[in-house]
């Protein structure tokens, strides 16, 4: 199995992609989960991993808070999408497990450097805060990782916080800079091919009508988070982003998409966290990602339910 951290503000998105690697234990060996501020404040996105511990029956895998804010800025979250708590929909309890001591940011970098090199998949599903900060402190750590896979950014799909930035990398931008000067192996999942995952009427009954709790879970959080996205686009169903990070681990052939040069603008007011990426190699810019433009939506909500169905 892959060994993963995850570093994410769960969110329902986050949930269903973390819900997912549990569900796949031959995949994915989840060695912890570090928790950012994002969606919602720090202390709601770390009660939320452990809650979604709880639900699955996980409490072995062990949660650490990471960055309360950004590295400059000052923290801007999205209860407008998520709800007060950040995984407004289903009913789950408070979490009776805690997180562990060490900062998640101490956690990443120690986790990285007790485990051979190149062995390691970072999944990023928030703001880079926790990377940039790690990676800061332990510069080892980016050649170390076998790769980070991510969400964030948009290229043909431009923005979804402003109209030329993503929530991800605009939440902290200077984060997301320092992440993709690194030297990482980088995957990103833009809004490009999260654009095109949309959680219709019927993909989320189907989770629902799984029978299991985790399922009806799923279920109530995706009816919750669909109803702001769907006003906004127009579409039948909102794009369900994260997961297509632990869909890439677990079936890359999904997707297609191309290495390119990404830069994070850092110093414009207007542009603010765009991901400035060169898709059709007009500057000799050395490639920095593999850039993810679009991916088979069937297929991806298909191994969706059929790995939520395999939870309690
Ligand atoms: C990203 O922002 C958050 O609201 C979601 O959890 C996802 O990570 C989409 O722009
Ligand atoms: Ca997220």
């Amino acid at each position: 199995a892959e060994k993963v951290i995850f570093d994410t503000d769960p969110g329902q998105d986050d949930a269903v992609a973390i819900l997912t690697a549990l569900a796949s234990p031959d995949e994915i060996d989840i060695l912890g989960i570090v928790t950012i501020a994002g969606n919602i404040p720090i202390h709601h996105t770390t009660r939320n991993a452990l809650r979604l511990l709880e639900l699955t029956d996980r409490t072995d895998v062990p949660v650490h808070a990471g960055c309360a804010r950004p590295l400059l800025r000052n923290l801007v979250t999205a209860e407008h999408v998520h709800g007060p708590t950040g995984l407004d929909g289903p009913d789950l309890p408070e979490p009776t497990l805690t997180a562990r001591d060490a900062h998640g940011v101490d956690f990443l970098i120690e986790t990285i450097r007790a485990h051979p090199s190149g062995t390691i998949r970072l999944l990023a599903l928030g703001p880079l805060t926790n990377v940039g900060l790690a990676m800061t402190k332990a510069p080892d750590i980016a050649a170390r990782l076998k790769d980070i896979v991510l969400m964030g950014g948009g290229c043909f799909e431009a923005g979804n916080i402003t109209p030329a930035a993503e929530f991800n990398i605009f939440v902290d931008p200077e984060a997301a800079a320092i992440v993709f000067a690194s030297g990482a192996a980088i995957t990103v999942l833009p809004l490009d091919v999260t654009h095109q995952m949309r959680s219709t009427r019927s993909r989320i009954a189907a989770f629902g009508d799984l029978g299991n709790r985790s399922g009806a879970a799923v279920a109530a959080m995706l009816g919750f988070s669909e109803r702001f996205d769907v006003e906004k686009y127009g579409w039948e169903g909102a794009p369900l982003h994260d997961p297509c990070v632990t869909a890439f681990v677990l079936q890359p052939d999904i997707f297609t998409g191309r290495s390119v040069n990404v830069a994070i603008e850092t110093a414009s007011p207007l542009t603010r966290g765009m991901t400035v990426c060169d898709y059709w190699g007009v500057t000799d810019r050395p490639k920095n990602a593999v850039w993810v433009r679009s991916g088979d939506s069937e297929a991806y909500f298909s191994l969706l339910t059929e790995r939520i169905a395999r939870l309690p």
